[in-house]
């Protein structure tokens, strides 16, 4: 199959590019470089350097003719929407639009986009189903709740398939350690310089730790599906892509010295102002649709990331 994969480059990216390609599926990357690296793209892949939102995409789309886009481009750091929440509605919600748009003229059988989980905000009861209350605590979240909502605008009742995946706290190889990357990114790359990691707040706030072999696996799984994913309803086409598991910081740091043998100190700094206690994402939608659950441990997937990051000099 064709596939477009936005942010191809990418943490979450480049993984899918990796995987399709194993498959067997022809791939292009649009990617404008900003946070992806160029190491991270494949040469069997085809790239284009661009932003989602250059005129020259929608012709660069119909020319490869997608049967699926996989689009992942996004601004996904919540401190830079909260500097520059123009920039960050442009790429996340008009960007979306616009691949959305693109992909459908191109006649695209189906379009996978990223949400995430910041699109709920603080829970009210967790885990959080797909019809849970939304209130997103960041300009962030906001863009990501009105990407879904223009994704639906543009493709409900045509011809093409969409759903948009709300991402929990994804992990892995190839996670961006530096600026605001993941926690376990940011915690492998300090234990792998014998530097502390650093917990703010006491280390009982949790959260909902995927790996990313799991989120290619949904992806995989999602282009592939025989049935329709754009369920009727606002949130038929929401699908939370997690384990449905709360692990706290202090859990995670317990797991992750067993995996890196770092047995150094842990730095404590008062908790965040905003920082949601805790979280978890009910998965069993993508089951019941198209037959996805999460099956990597945690301490699986933490000894395989640590692996990469140990490996990296
Ligand atoms: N990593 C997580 O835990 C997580 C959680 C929830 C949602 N998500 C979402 O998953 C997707 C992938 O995230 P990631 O963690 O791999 O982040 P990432 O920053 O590693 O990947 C994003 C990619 O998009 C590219 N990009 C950004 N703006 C672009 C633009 N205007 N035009 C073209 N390319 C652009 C970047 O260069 C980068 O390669 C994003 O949509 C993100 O919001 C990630």
């Amino acid at each position: 199959m064709r596939v477009l994969v936005t942010g191809g480059a990418g943490f979450i990216g480049s993984n899918t590019v990796f995987a399709l390609l194993a498959a067997g599926h022809q791939v292009l990357v649009i990617d404008d470089l900003s946070t992806g690296r160029s190491d991270n793209l494949n040469p069997r892949a085809e790239f284009r350097r661009l932003d989602i939102l250059d005129d020259e995409v929608p012709s660069l789309v119909a020319d490869f003719a997608p049967e699926a886009i996989v689009h992942l481009a996004a601004q996904a750091s919540v401190a830079a929407s909260v500097s520059d929440p123009e920039r960050d509605r442009a790429v996340n919600a008009e960007g979306t639009r616009r691949i959305a748009a693109a992909g459908r003229a191109a006649g695209a059988r189906r379009i996978i986009s990223a949400s995430s989980a910041a699109v709920y905000g603080e829970p009210e009861h967790i885990p959080l189903t797909e019809t849970a209350r939304k209130s997103p605590a960041s300009p962030y979240g906001a863009s990501k709740l009105e990407a879904e909502a223009l994704l639906a605008e543009e493709l409900a009742g045509t011809g093409t398939d969409f759903a948009s995946f709300r991402f929990a706290n994804v992990y892995g190889p190839r996670q961006d350690a530096t600026g605001e990357g993941g926690v376990v990114a940011i915690f492998s790359d300090r234990m792998r310089r014998n530097e502390p990691p650093v917990i703010f707040g006491d280390g009982t706030q949790t959260r909902d730790f995927i790996y990313v072999g799991d989120v290619v696996a949904a992806l995989l799984a999602a282009i592939d599906a025989p049935a329709p994913l754009a369920k009727p309803g606002p949130d038929g086409p929401a699908y939370n892509i997690s384990t449905g598991q709360r692990t706290s910081v202090n859990q995670l740091i317990m797991s992750m010295r067993a995996a890196s043998r770092y047995f150094g100190p842990v730095e404590t700094l008062p908790p965040r102002e905003g920082d949601i206690l805790h979280s978890a994402l009910d998965p069993s939608k993508a089951y019941d649709v198209f037959g996805w659950r999460a099956n990597v441990e945690l301490d699986t997937g933490l000894a395989m990331t640590w692996r990469w990051f140990a490996a990296q000099g």
